[in-house]
């Protein structure tokens, strides 16, 4: 059997983007992949390697033998510093010999977000590293948003006029399978990945409304959305972080640059919005009679 090139163990391999990530990586036999999580994802036959980024007691054995590690941020992780800290020296342990990072693109308040402790950590450990920093994901539709969609017709956001760059995680999944076979162009650097698009939730339910033939809309007020929140499972300090971030984005009046970086590594132009949800019309599609409010 050809000896595989190299050990990458993949964390949030469920994720957005980690589900997109497993998609390329899979059809590259080049690599051994190691799926590191709370879970192992049923799709997939990699091995699989227990990883609780909350218990510092997992993080040996799931980075035994890891040559490239690929990192996301889970929303809920107690003690990022002292989580990611202990995290980066044990790679350093096992000798793990580099680490790709996927943060969020930068904005004005990004202070506000716990991404930047992690890059910085990573900068300062003295591992090879590639930082993946890509906008809004498109398929934050097919998954947050997607019982919004589906049952009620609406979208609760408030500040829901503030532009917004979507990007599809697919185009960035593709950005980051490349990397993770070759770093060489890439190491110790962030690169900031957007699709072509800056666009507001009105549009976006002006389009869904154009495609699915029913009637999305947006619901601005903070208690309803406030309450979505909560039944996707976030806790109150993760609202409340969120709440603080969102108002302050909306009441921004910057707007995101559009970059290339896509087109110039796939040589081809990122999935545009309409394109995205003419691919998922059927998982956006209503599956039973929609009710007409959600309080
Ligand atoms: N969503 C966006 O629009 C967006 C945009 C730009 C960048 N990003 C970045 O992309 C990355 C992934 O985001 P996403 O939205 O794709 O994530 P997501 O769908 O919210 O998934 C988070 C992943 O983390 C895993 N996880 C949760 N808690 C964990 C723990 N204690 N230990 C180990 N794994 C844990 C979850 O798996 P289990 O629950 O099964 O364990 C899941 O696979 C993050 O770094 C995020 O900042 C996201």
């Amino acid at each position: 059997m050809q000896k595989k090139e190299k050990n990458i163990l993949i964390t949030g391999a469920k994720s957005i983007i980690g589900q997109e990530v497993m998609r390329y990586l899979s059809r590259d036999y080049s690599h051994q992949i190691i799926e590191g999580g709370r879970q192992e994802s049923s799709a997939e036959k990699h091995e699989y390697r227990y990883l609780d980024l909350n218990d510092v007691n997992t993080f040996s054995s799931a980075l035994k033998n890891i040559d490239t590690v690929f990192l996301v941020f889970p929303r809920a992780i107690k003690s990022v510093k002292n989580t990611f800290i202990t995290f980066l020296d044990v790679c350093k342990k096992e000798h793990v010999k580099e680490i790709i990072f996927c943060s969020i693109k930068k904005s004005n308040f990004s202070f506000f977000v716990p991404h930047n402790k992690v890059e910085s950590l990573i900068k300062k450990s003295g591992l090879k590293y590639t930082i993946v920093a890509p906008s809004y994901f498109m398929q934050n539709l097919t998954t947050f948003f997607l019982d919004d969609i589906k049952s009620n017709q609406c979208v609760a956001i408030p500040g829901y006029s503030s532009k917004i760059n979507w990007i599809d995680a697919r185009n960035v999944g593709y950005v980051i399978t490349k990397i993770l076979h070759d770093m060489t162009n890439y190491e110790n650097s962030t690169m900031e990945l957007t699709g072509d698009e800056n666009k507001d939730f009105m549009e976006v339910c002006a389009k869904l409304t154009a495609v699915l033939s029913r009637d999305i809309e947006i619901q601005p007020n903070t208690k309803l959305f406030i309450k979505s929140l909560k039944e996707k499972g976030l806790t109150s300090s993760e609202i409340n972080k969120l709440l603080i971030f969102h108002f302050a984005e909306s009441f921004s009046k910057s707007k995101t640059n559009i970059n290339n970086n896509y087109e110039k590594i796939a040589n081809k132009k990122p999935t545009r919005l309409h394109e995205f949800i003419m691919r998922h019309i059927s998982d956006l599609s209503c599956s039973k009679s929609p009710q007409l409010t959600l309080i």
